[in-house]
């Protein structure tokens, strides 16, 4: 059902740093830091030839990764991102299966302007999962 791996996303506490470390120390292709008002964060594309890193950094008061980065001080991988063709299907399976989907259950429109669902990380071995439409 899961298909390649669309992104790894990583919550950063300074964007600024984390895209300087990327592109200069790392030498990856680095984009523009964007802002996401919709989803709480400002975003920065990594570009890598098989997958992509979304660096992740909280916008607004009531930012999604907010509570992680109170726990996770100098940051850390904040959920992984698997492409599936048919989202409403993938979610009709899992929750079949027992798995919990957050908020509510109904896709969203994602980082890349396509439907997205999130996993309990709980159910999923600690980590918290994204389900991306392609
Ligand atoms: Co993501």
């Amino acid at each position: 059902m899961i298909g390649r791996l669309n992104h790894v996303a990583i919550a950063v506490p300074d964007l600024e740093g984390a895209s300087a470390l990327y592109r200069d120390t790392l030498g990856a292709v680095v984009g523009a830091a964007q802002d996401q008002p919709d989803h709480g964060v400002r975003v920065v594309f990594v570009d890598l030839p098989n997958t992509k890193i979304e660096l992740l950094a909280p916008l607004g008061e009531n930012s999604p990764i907010s509570g992680f980065l109170e726990k996770n001080v100098a940051g850390g991988i904040h959920h992984i991102c698997y492409e599936v063709k048919d989202i409403l299907a993938a979610r009709d399976r899992l929750v079949d299966s027992g798995a919990r989907v957050l908020g509510g259950g109904e896709p969203k429109i994602g980082a890349h302007g396509k439907p997205v669902l999130f996993l309990h990380p709980k159910d999923f071995n600690g980590t918290l999962i994204e389900l991306e439409q392609v």
